[in-house]
């Protein structure tokens, strides 16, 4: 569905340009220097773009709350390539985040058809069984539908104020063919990512969405939106320091001293002015230039630095006075590991990918039919060396299976310096596939009467 330029979240066929993206989408870099106690897919640059991840590690830092929040399509079987997103959650819940995890079975009844009975046996038997084999902890993991959850159907409804026709044309394809359900998938996405914040879900505070670089649409839809709602924007000041501005709209204007006329109620601004300098001046900041008439309140000694912690407060003060106070989510990105045939992976195509619950064989049989890195003959093999770059069972060892970096290293050595050959190589994957498989297969097994203690109570 999507042209050029477009990322369509929906599609499982088009190549990954990650540098194009990172550019055109103006995502961060991550740099693992700043990442405390990184975990695997962070050592190895998996995870490797992020928005505001600073925001999060300072939550970490600090032990004060932060929350992730990722979400699951009811549909097709779990395999690989979800395994990823779930390391990742568990890496922030080990650092201390709670988990919330959204059954989209909204989205895959308007998108895949799936109707909501299927989709909710799916999503507990076969995707939270396996994120509980995967480690997650139930005492800080709250998972839940999307049909039974109001709140982020009304929040996805009320945030559609603040987007168009338009948007969703440029930034999903959409057209006037588009079905209306799957024009509504995104919005309550949109109230997926941002509900956590809500104060009956845990209130303020940094939420976190790891997901693969196709799902980016949705946060920078997500993260737009959210901007619009804002009744206090902060911005760098011309000649250092930051400033302050109000933000105003209809449903907020006689709050901050708008008339109906349009003109400005001095009394009301001046109160205005006065919450907002005691929230600046609470974080320390003695010296400010407060023009209320222009709306604006500037704090030269101020630095980027303070700008997440100033808008926290902000927030938290415009919650006070009415408003919704939403924080940008932030996210992480990671790369997608290729498919077993080359192209990408896909629970439609089960040779390219390896399912959860595959046994030992049919794993097996698909790391021998692999793509290989290795040269045509024995003799050139020796002589040039086997391609890690190129080798699907060396970046599934990468990417899931081998969890000690310095055995990677020692596998990559050998490997590019000829010694070990290609199909060594596969069989070192398989060895290690299917202990990772058969480790997994028994916890599932562990956990399978427990699968309740992962449900919030509106999935039960
Ligand atoms: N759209 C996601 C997918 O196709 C599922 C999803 C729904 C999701 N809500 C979410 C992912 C919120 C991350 C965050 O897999």
């Amino acid at each position: 569905m999507a042209g050029d330029g477009l990322i369509d979240p929906w599609s499982s066929d088009d190549e990954t340009d990650y540098s194009r993206i990172v550019e055109k989408f103006g995502l961060d870099m991550v740099d693992r220097s700043t990442i405390p106690n990184p975990g695997m897919l962070h050592r190895r640059g998996i995870v490797f773009a992020h928005r505001d991840l600073d925001v999060a590690l300072r939550s970490i830092r600090d032990k004060s709350p932060l929350g992730v929040l990722t979400g699951l399509m009811p549909s097709g079987r779990m395999h690989l390539g979800h395994s990823m997103v779930i390391e990742q959650v568990r890496w922030f819940q080990e650092q201390g985040a709670d988990i919330t995890v959204a059954v989209a079975d909204l989205e895959a009844m308007a998108t895949r058809g799936t109707s909501l009975g299927s989709g909710r046996e799916k999503a507990i038997n076969e995707y939270i069984h396996n994120y509980a084999a995967l480690g997650l902890d139930p005492d800080s993991t709250s998972v839940y539908f999307q049909s039974s959850r109001p709140d982020v159907q009304r929040l996805g409804f009320m945030l559609g104020r603040r987007t168009n026709l338009s948007e969703f044309e440029s930034i999903y394809g959409f057209s006037g063919e588009t079905n209306l359900a799957h024009v509504q998938a995104p919005l309550v996405q949109v109230g997926d990512i941002i509900h956590p914040q809500l104060d009956e879900y845990g209130g303020l505070r940094p939420i976190v969405v790891p997901v693969g670089i196709d799902q980016d649409p949705h946060l920078r839809l997500t993260r737009d939106i959210v901007g619009k709602t804002h009744w206090f924007n902060i911005k760098p000041r011309k000649s250092g320091g930051l400033t302050v501005a109000l933000s105003v709209q209809d449903d907020n204007a006689r709050l901050l001293g708008v008339g109906d006329d349009g003109r400005i109620d001095r009394e009301t601004r001046d109160r205005i002015f006065s919450r907002i300098s005691g929230v600046v001046a609470s974080l320390g900041f003695a010296d400010m230039n407060a023009n209320p008439k222009h709306g604006t309140l500037e704090i030269p000694a101020a630095t980027i630095e303070d700008r997440a912690p100033m808008r926290m407060a902000l927030l938290a003060l415009e919650r006070e006075l009415g408003g919704m106070g939403l924080m940008p989510p932030c996210s992480t990105y990671h790369r997608f590991a290729s498919g077993m045939t080359g192209g990408k992976m896909s629970s439609s195509k089960p040779e390219t990918t390896i399912f959860m619950n595959d046994s030992a064989d049919e794993m097996a049989r698909k790391v021998k039919r692999a793509i290989s890195g290795g040269q045509s003959t024995v003799e050139e093999h020796r002589r040039l060396g086997g391609d890690c770059s190129k080798d699907i069972p060396y970046q599934y060892l990468q990417f899931f299976f081998e969890l000690d970096d310095s055995a990677l290293l020692e596998i990559r050595r050998e490997y590019e310096s000829g010694r070990m050959l290609a199909g060594e190589m596969k069989q070192l994957c398989i060895d290690r596939a299917g202990e990772w498989l058969s480790d997994i297969s028994e916890k599932r097994d562990a956990w399978s009467d427990r699968l309740g203690e992962f449900l919030a109570p509106d999935a039960m």
